[in-house]
């Protein structure tokens, strides 16, 4: 047997491609997954659980799903916000793959599905949703977030969903120390054993045009 995690590159094991039925953006979706992906099987607690309890999305602008997986969080953000881009971002090339096969179906062209060092340096991200992998250790996943909170664009907010039991507490508190200037760490929500953790980052008002007398 095989020790592959679903965050390998490239996992080993039978592909196994399956269709499971789907509830995303309220609307009810036959996707396909694969072994040696996150929860091929059905859609993730803690994922839903972001789902319940994140805000509306922003109606445009690039957004992140950091650690796509299949692409739960991709394909809700790409139907709820057509005019927006929607990176889906993972070190998994299975993943991506099923993404692209899951966009392709439900004919959604605004999800582009990469690995992380394929996403152009210049581009900011109008909000993050994540369901990020914590079984990578904490270096990894500090690293991680490290890369890309800061891609935050200014006056926007990432939504993370982890594990009561995995370490939310420690990670917020990670957070607050790491990303002191200009942005605030809070709880958004427990529920089912889960905490979504709120990052906001501020920045200045859009000046006011001024009138000349
Ligand atoms: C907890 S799963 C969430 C998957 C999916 N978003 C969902 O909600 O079902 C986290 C994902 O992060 C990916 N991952 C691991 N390390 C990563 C990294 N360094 N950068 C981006 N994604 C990574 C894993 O391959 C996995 O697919």
């Amino acid at each position: 047997m095989g020790s592959d995690h679903y965050f390998t590159a490239a996992p080993a094991s039978a592909e196994n491609l399956r269709t499971i039925t789907v509830t995303l953006a309220g609307r009810e979706l036959e996707v396909t997954t694969a072994g040696g992906v996150f929860s091929p099987d059905r859609l993730d607690a803690g994922t839903a659980v972001l789902f319940a309890n994140m805000p509306p999305l922003p109606p445009s602008g690039d957004f992140l799903d950091l650690g796509s997986g299949w692409g739960p969080i991709s394909i809700t953000m790409a139907l709820a916000s057509p005019h927006a881009t929607i990176w889906a971002v993972d070190v998994n090339e299975r993943a991506l793959d099923l993404v692209r096969r899951n966009a392709e179906a439900l004919g959604l062209t605004n999800i582009r599905a990469v690995t992380p060092d394929a996403v152009p340096e210049d581009i900011v991200f109008r909000t993050i949703r994540s369901n990020p992998p914590i079984r990578v250790g904490k270096g990894v996943l500090h690293d991680m977030l490290q890369k890309w909170i800061p891609r935050l664009d200014e006056r926007s907010d990432a939504y993370l969903v982890v594990q009561r039991n995995l370490g939310s507490d420690s990670l917020q508190r990670w957070m607050d120390a790491t990303f002191d200037e200009g942005y605030s760490i809070s709880r958004a929500a427990t529920a089912k054993g889960f905490r979504v953790l709120k990052v906001r980052r501020h920045g200045n008002p859009p000046t006011e045009p001024i009138d000349l007398v």
